[in-house]
């Protein structure tokens, strides 16, 4: 067999590169077009069945309002009973987000109060504790997990459609900053997607080794409120 000459092995490399880098281009959201594009709330969101088809206003009518945003000076209203409050911020709220391929969350954990394990379908997040002591981590498809206390100044990656969660180890309220590679990355909820969600029963007795009695339990628990 001959070696592999200096030329060819270059090519491959750059090939290799480039299906690497068009790889990446295609896992995210569609590169804008234009500068932004604020949506026209003539024609709102309810109306399109689709976020990428909703139209633009005419980029004299945007405003810097369009691109500030000041809802996230406090903490949600109302902690839910795991004992976090979170807002999610979308274009929906703030306009001048669409399109940009980006979105965040700011949620507010009670001492050991939890973020429930979750994942997000579209989007890798970045987490930052702005102040606390939070357990943070995720578990990847081998089953392994990456978890650490982190405090505040601190920053974890979970990747994208990663379980991960976090819970508030510290003494005094903890207030995490979550930013997303997507502007719609979605959110499921382990528990609630399990036992929330109208999977048959005995389906779920079997996978989990669960009686009628402890599943109609979780059942109450998880079931969507409101
Ligand atoms: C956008 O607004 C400008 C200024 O009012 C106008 O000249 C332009 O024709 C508009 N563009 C479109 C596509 O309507």
């Amino acid at each position: 067999m001959n070696r592999m000459s200096p030329q060819l092995t270059v090519l491959l490399v750059i090939f290799s590169l480039h299906c690497y880098m068009s790889d990446m281009a295609m896992a995210s959201d569609p590169d804008p077009l234009q500068d932004f594009c604020i949506p026209n709330t003539k024609w709102g969101y309810g109306r399109a069945a689709r976020l990428d088809t909703i139209p633009c206003k005419n980029s004299s009518e945007a405003t810097t309002d369009d691109f500030v945003f000041s809802g996230l000076k406090k903490p949600a209203e109302t902690f839910s009973d795991m004992g976090i409050a979170a807002v999610s911020v979308t274009p929906q709220m703030f306009p001048g987000l669409n399109t940009l391929g980006m979105s965040f969350v700011r949620a507010d954990i009670q001492v050991g109060g939890i973020n429930a394990p979750h994942f997000h379908p579209r989007a890798t997040e970045i987490t930052y504790v702005l102040q606390g002591k939070v357990y943070s981590g995720f578990v990847d498809s081998t089953n392994r997990v990456f978890a650490a206390v982190i405090e505040q100044g601190e920053v974890m990656v979970f990747p994208r459609g990663l379980v991960h969660f976090q819970m508030n180890v510290g003494e005094s309220p903890a207030t995490v900053f979550g930013c997303f590679n997507s502007q719609n990355p979605g959110a499921q909820k382990i528990p609630s997607a399990i036992f929330g969600s109208e999977i048959k029963d005995e389906l779920l007795e079997k996978a989990f080794g669960m009686t009628p009695k402890q599943i109609d339990k979780m059942r109450r628990k998880f079931v969507p409120k409101g």
